[in-house]
């Protein structure tokens, strides 16, 4: 099973900051998972929200404010508020950690709500500027997106992501011919809406599952026996193969 700290190890660390993604250095897991939005001044910056007040002493949109804006802030995690590792990191400042390592890097390109003009060839310019097309998936819960991806650079992992609402709503043949047509290196769904039919559907179709967002040994225990292929958790350290030996 591939593991990935989802937003770093976010269930003891401000996620998607620095300081998250060291702590995974020394875990034993497949990859981490980040999301990538766009400063007012065009830089790829590693934060999950459109707005910063969730996780930061600020307040406003990514979009409106400039990196140097972004970096003024503090984390508003309980004791990581004075940390220089808590801060709003680059992209760049992320994959530079990983690339001495043999870590997946999946890039979550967060464009559903604010459509960030070519955040797509950006993050492809940068992958390829750092020669890691082959450690990097590249997620998104937009086709368009991904269609868009193929096209610029074919050979970089894509991944669809796959909200439950979205999966509920749908027409589900739709949404797997379209995903199959774009020749998706998996599908990342809610792992509520995985079972085996599931599974077996996108193993047929050659597309890996690797589900989100799994934080309870119990549902572990049952994609890990319905053979899904990966999960993104908060708690990296803990859900590993290791809680059977
Ligand atoms: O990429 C997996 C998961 O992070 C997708 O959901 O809401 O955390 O971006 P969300």
């Amino acid at each position: 099973m591939k593991i990935f700290a989802h937003r770093g190890l976010s269930g003891f660390y401000p996620e998607n900051t620095m300081l998250a993604f060291k702590k995974c250095l020394d875990l034993d897991i497949y990859g981490i998972e980040l999301d990538v939005q766009k400063s007012k001044d065009n830089h790829l910056v590693v934060i999950h929200d459109e707005k910063v007040d969730r996780t930061f002493n600020g307040s406003g949109y990514v979009k409106d404010m400039t990196l140097d804006e972004l970096k003024s802030l503090n984390s508003s995690f309980k004791n990581y508020e004075e940390n220089i590792d808590c801060k709003v990191p680059t992209l760049r400042e992320v994959l530079l950690l990983f690339k001495p390592t043999n870590f997946i890097i999946n890039i979550e390109i967060k464009n559903n709500k604010i459509k960030y003009k070519n955040i797509e060839e950006d993050v492809v310019n940068l992958v390829k500027e750092l020669n890691m097309e082959k450690r990097v998936l590249i997620s998104s819960f937009r086709m368009k997106t991904l269609k868009k991806l193929k096209k610029i650079c074919p050979k970089i992992k894509r991944a669809y992501l796959l909200s439950e609402k979205f999966y509920k709503y749908r027409l589900k043949s739709l949404i797997f011919s379209r995903v199959t047509k774009n020749k998706s290196y998996s599908i990342n769904p809610n792992y509520t809406i995985v079972d085996n039919k599931f599974i077996k559907k996108c193993h047929n179709r050659d597309m890996k599952v690797l589900c989100y967002r799994v934080n309870n040994i119990e549902d572990y225990k049952k994609l890990l026996k319905i053979k899904a292929d990966g999960i993104f958790t908060d708690f990296p350290n803990i859900m590993s193969d290791d809680i059977f030996k």
